[in-house]
């Protein structure tokens, strides 16, 4: 009996582990946690851009300075943020629109909001243009 067992655990062990097939992800199956204010009418691959930015709005740091609650730290919060009118440091004003939103996740200091501190790092070269694409999407989700 003993012998048995001994043996059917080497036949066992002997099985060559079956190999794990890399298994291609496209967009549409990307898990999907989009916000639950994204747009009724959004298709599974918005959802997903959607869910991408939301993520690097995480892992970027942005969250460290930006609430998505309404209040202010570091710097604005960005709910309800799109597409009010603000005012900036230079004395104008400027509507929080896709061309706003963009330039100033590239360029932070190119028009400086009244009031704050101009502390936002340099995203260039750390995000590439997807990934702006993905949190312009996100940001504007943010109403
Ligand atoms: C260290 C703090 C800090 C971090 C990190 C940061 N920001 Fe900012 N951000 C600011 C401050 C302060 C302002 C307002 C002053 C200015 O215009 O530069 C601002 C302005 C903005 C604006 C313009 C909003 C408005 O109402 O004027 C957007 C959009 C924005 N940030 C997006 C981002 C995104 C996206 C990230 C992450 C990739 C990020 N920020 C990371 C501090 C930060």
């Amino acid at each position: 009996m003993r012998s048995w067992c001994v043996l059917f655990v080497a036949a066992c062990s002997s099985v060559a582990p079956t190999p794990v097939q890399p298994v291609a992800v496209t967009v549409a199956d990307a898990p999907i946690d989009a916000p639950i204010d994204a747009p009724p009418d959004a298709s599974v691959a918005e959802l997903a851009i959607l869910e991408y930015g939301a993520q690097l709005f995480q892992t970027q740091g942005c969250i460290a300075c930006h609430s998505l609650d309404g209040t202010f730290r570091i710097g604005p919060s960005l709910l309800g943020d799109w597409g009010t009118t603000i005012a900036l440091d230079d004395g104008t004003q400027v509507i929080v629109d896709e061309a706003y939103v963009r330039e100033s996740i590239r360029d932070p200091q190119a028009k400086k909001r009244a009031g704050f501190a101009p502390v936002m790092p340099v995203f260039t070269g750390r995000l590439t243009p997807e990934d702006v694409d993905a949190l312009v999407i996100y940001i504007k989700s943010l109403r």
